[in-house]
This record gives C-alpha cells, sequence and structure tokens, in this order.
C-alpha cells in the first residue's frame, strides 16, 4: 500500500496537541530523543531576553507553547505568531489567553513566504521546527532578513538516523542542511555576526544584525 502524501499544512493542521505535549507533558522519550525541541527553544529566549521590550515575530508559531514562554519569561512587549496550519493558531490563542499573555500577541493564519507584512519589523524573528518543512530556505531566509531588524533565530535539522525516521513516518516532505548549507544561506544578507549552536541532530543559528 502506497504512503499517503500531504503538504507541510495539512501535516500539522491535525497535530497541536500532539506537539503542544512535547512542551507541556513531556514523556521519557520526549527527553531522552526530542532534547533539540528544548534546546532551540532555550537558545531563542536568551536572545529574546537580551533584547528587553522588544517585538518578536514567531514564524511556524505551531500550538504557541514557545510564544507564550518567550512572552512570560521576557520583557518583550509583542509577538505576533504565523503559522499556516490554522488549528495550530486556534490552539495558540487559548494558550496565550489561558496563560495571561493574550493582550501581547496576536496569531495569524499565513504562509509566511507569501505572508504580506507591508512596513512591518520585528526586532527579533524566530523560526524554529520550520526548515524542516521549508523547500527553499534561500527564499525564506532573504524574508525573514527584510522583516527582522536585530536578530533572527533559525534550527536547522541536519541529516542522519532521526532524519532517516522522519522521512519514514512523516506524510509531508521535510529537509535537512549541514553547516555550509547554513552558513552559506547567511551569504549576503544584512547581518554583522552569525552563530552557530550545536544541538541534539542539530544547529540553531543565530544571526545578529
Ligand atoms: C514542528 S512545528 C513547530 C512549532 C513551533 N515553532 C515550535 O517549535 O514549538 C512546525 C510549524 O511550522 C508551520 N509552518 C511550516 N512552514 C510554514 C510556512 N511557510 N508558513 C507558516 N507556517 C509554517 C507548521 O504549520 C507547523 O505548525
Amino acid at each position: 500500500m502506497s504512503k499517503a502524501v500531504h503538504t507541510a499544512q495539512q501535516y500539522w493542521d491535525v497535530r497541536s496537541d500532539l506537539f503542544a505535549n512535547y512542551y507541556k507533558k513531556p514523556s521519557l522519550f520526549d527527553k531522552m530523543f526530542r532534547k533539540a525541541v528544548y534546546t532551540r527553544t532555550a537558545v531563542a529566549l536568551k536572545v529574546i531576553k537580551e533584547c528587553g521590550q522588544c517585538t518578536v515575530l514567531d514564524i511556524g508559531s505551531g500550538p504557541g507553547v514557545n510564544s507564550v514562554t518567550w512572552l512570560k519569561n521576557t520583557d518583550a512587549k509583542f509577538l505576533l505568531g504565523i503559522d499556516f496550519a490554522e488549528n495550530m493558531n486556534e490552539y495558540a490563542r487559548k494558550h496565550a489567553e489561558a496563560e495571561g499573555v493574550g493582550g501581547r500577541s496576536k496569531f495569524v493564519e499565513g504562509d509566511f513566504m507569501t505572508y504580506d507584512f507591508g512596513m512591518d519589523k520585528y526586532d527579533v524573528s524566530v523560526a524554529v521546527g520550520v526548515a524542516d518543512y521549508v523547500k527553499d530556505m534561500d527564499v525564506f531566509l532573504k524574508k525573514m532578513d527584510n522583516v527582522t531588524n536585530k536578530a533572527m533565530v533559525i534550527s536547522w535539522p541536519l541529516n542522519g538516523l532521526r532524519m532517516a525516521l522522519r522521512r519514514y513516518r512523516y506524510t509531508c516532505p521535510v529537509y535537512h542542511y549541514n553547516e555550509a548549507d547554513v552558513r552559506r544561506l547567511h551569504e549576503g544578507l544584512a547581518i554583522k555576526s552569525l552563530e552557530l549552536v550545536p544541538m541534539q541532530g542539530g544547529i540553531t543559528s543565530i544571526a545578529r544584525k
């Protein structure tokens, strides 16, 4: 029997509870084999904290558990989450309200690649757990650069056993990178520095402007 094929939007639209529970109710398996999920959250938290009363763009915000963590633990004044899976956004809005940060956040439905931000820019933009599903990170990163004032945080999955398992299990396309790809993709952007933080099965990059 052939495997079902979905877009990343279709795949994630029915997995808001599943992904939220990696943070809310982590199993022993999650703690051992999904360490990258927690590392990248912590790296972004540090960057947002350093920024003070900043604005944050959370690209592919998913269930918004990260967005809420960042708002509750920093002085960030506003966070815009964008995700093309509307069930994720609904989860995120409810979670933000329940955690008392609904007034400092907004979650919109859209594909980051085509969303019109107008003249809006954000001090820190974050895309964690997202490059995995983006076919053209070159275009994605250029757009991220255009909407960011101070720093961009991105997580990048490396190839390996975990990626092979995801290719087998997931019904949407997934992509991987290596350190040279990450450096090359940042070439030509308006950045002053690029820091690469190793994590389980991947890298989190911090590009400062
Ligand atoms: C693995 S989840 C990660 C969620 C969240 N960033 C986190 O780390 O908790 C990936 C999310 O990115 C969203 N996504 C992927 N590509 C996107 C795009 N081009 N525009 C908007 N959302 C996107 C998916 O719908 C999904 O909710």
